[in-house]
């Protein structure tokens, strides 16, 4: 039996000979560097991939994927990522993506233990306390944890907002849009939350830094 992770470099070869043949300098062209456009933040989930779902190809989406899409302000790993996507490949776009159905999400609406995760879980229950409001108003479990995906999105996109990184590019008039999305796992579409968060003043005032 084939072992799965074969399975991948026999895939890997056949993609190389394809993209040769639709053009001998595919790979000639995409080592010079790359130039992208976009910034994807995305679950891990590993049913929503960045570039298919997009139809983007290698070279146009810059991407960082953690569980459930999290913009936390203390991960080095998130912000090298922005720092380098907005200040040196200058990204004309940064986007939260979230997913209906996103486990993390589901798990942080639960009281459950899952070990280590219940830290990374923890930024996720602060959004619920900042929307509990309007989401205990919710009955269906259903209803209430797709709404909870959309505000944790929202709060991720001013997340976003608040690190210096983008405050920086905005005071510099560097052409710099955050989105705010969802994709439903269930059709495959894309829905746009059109978050407003495109300048400080989207910000409240204790998060507008000074130059
Ligand atoms: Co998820």
């Amino acid at each position: 039996m084939e072992k799965s992770y074969r399975k991948l470099l026999n895939n890997n070869k056949k993609w190389v000979v394809k993209q040769l043949k639709a053009n001998p300098t595919y790979f000639e062209d995409l080592a010079k560097g790359q130039n992208p456009e976009y910034l994807w933040i995305g679950c891990s989930d590993s049913r929503v991939p960045a570039n298919q779902i997009t139809g983007t190809q290698p070279g146009e989406m810059f991407v960082h994927r953690n569980i459930a899409n999290m913009v936390v302000h203390s991960d080095m790993n998130m912000l090298s990522v922005l720092s380098y996507a907005v200040e040196v490949l200058k990204v004309k776009h940064v986007i939260v993506c979230g997913h209906y159905g996103c486990g993390g999400v589901k798990a942080a609406m639960g009281n459950k233990q899952f070990g280590l995760i219940d830290n990374w879980l923890r930024h996720i229950k602060d959004v619920y306390r900042l929307h509990h409001e309007e989401l205990d108003a919710i009955e269906d479990t259903e209803q209430r944890g797709r709404r909870f995906v959309e505000v944790n999105v929202m709060e991720q996109v001013l997340d976003l907002g608040k690190t210096t990184i983008i405050q920086n590019a905005w005071r510099n008039n560097q052409p710099l849009h955050v989105h705010g999305w969802v994709y439903d796992i269930n059709d495959g579409i894309i829905k746009d939350l059109n978050v407003n968060c495109t300048c400080l003043e989207d910000l409240h005032a204790i998060y507008q830094f000074e130059e």
